[in-house]
This record gives C-alpha cells, structure tokens and sequence, in this order.
C-alpha cells in the first residue's frame, strides 16, 4: 500500500499538534493542522465557531478541511481529536493514532490549552467521550504510539515506522 499522507488521530491534547511539528520536520514533509486552517478561514477559534454556530456546524467544517487537504500528498496531517469520529479520513492515508491515557493528558495541559476545548470543560462528559472514542481511534489507526511519554521519547518510533516502510 502507498499512501498520500501521515494523518495524526488522538484524543484532545494527545499531542497532536506537537507531534505533527516534529515529524514533518523529520521527515522533510509539509505539515497542516486542521484546526487551525479552520479558525483562519472562519477568522474565529474553535470555541467561538462551537459557541455561535454550534458544534454540527464545525464537524462538517472538519470533514470539508480533510477532503480538501488529501487533495494533495506528501503532508503530515494533525486532525482535532473528533475528526475521525464525525468524518471520513480518506484512504491512502497512514494513519497514526496517538495513544495516551486520559489522566496524562490532563496532568499534560495547562488551563490556557484546556480553555481552548469547549469539549474538555466538564471533565467527567471529557472522560466518558474518552471511553467512547478510544476503540474507534484503535480500529482506523494504521499504526498506534504509546503516547503517556514525552514527545522526544516516542517520535522516532512513528519516524522509524514511515521511514521502514517508505509509505510516504
Ligand atoms: C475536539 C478536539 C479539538 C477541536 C475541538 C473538538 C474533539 O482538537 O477540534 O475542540 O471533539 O475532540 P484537539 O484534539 O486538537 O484538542
């Protein structure tokens, strides 16, 4: 199997982003952000898109950006962490899931990232999304990174992977 591009897929604040930076350096690839293509276009945050056009409104947001994106190969992709859940990631994308506990990413974020997440506000709903997210994260992942260690720790295990297989 070739594949197009690496798409990142995790919980909120698994890493996502930090890891996608580092990879597309490695790798010599372009890296794009979901999340943040989107708040540019919309010129808004992710919560003032889900405060004042609501939530519907931002998955096909979401599902627009992705289609859009894999137009194109050779990227490394971070997608926000229920992009996988409400949109179709399209074949030929390697897909990585970063895979770190919840109380980690909690331990991990400080307030001013969590603000950002109007879906991490209550932390017992975050927990329960948590539970229901992580098998379907587990069944679209090509390939899953133990994600409870620092980012420099566990970066090359997801480089070695792509470079092994020379899937990019
Ligand atoms: C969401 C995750 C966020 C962002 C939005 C919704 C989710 O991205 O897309 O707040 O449903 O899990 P991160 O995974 O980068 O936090």
């Amino acid at each position: 199997m070739v594949y197009d591009n690496v798409v990142l897929i995790g919980f909120m604040g698994s890493g996502k982003t930090t890891v996608g930076k580092v990879l597309a350096r490695k790798l010599l690839k372009e890296f794009k952000d979901v999340d943040t293509i989107i708040e540019k276009e919309q010129n808004k945050s992710v919560s003032e898109i889900f405060q004042e056009k609501g939530e519907e409104y931002f998955r096909a947001l979401e599902q627009k950006c992705i289609y859009e994106l894999t137009k194109r190969s050779g990227q490394v992709i971070a997608t926000g962490g229920g992009l996988p859940i409400y949109s179709h990631i399209p074949d030929k994308s390697l897909i990585v899931y970063i895979n770190a506990d919840f109380d980690v990413i909690l331990k991990r974020l400080p307030k001013k990232e969590r603000d950002k997440r109007p879906l991490l506000e209550d932390e017992s709903k975050a927990r329960t999304l948590f539970r229901e997210r992580i098998g379907r994260y587990e069944e679209l992942a090509t390939f899953s990174v133990d994600a409870n260690q620092s980012v420099a720790t566990f970066i090359h295990v997801i480089a070695d992977f792509i470079l092994d297989k020379r899937v990019l």
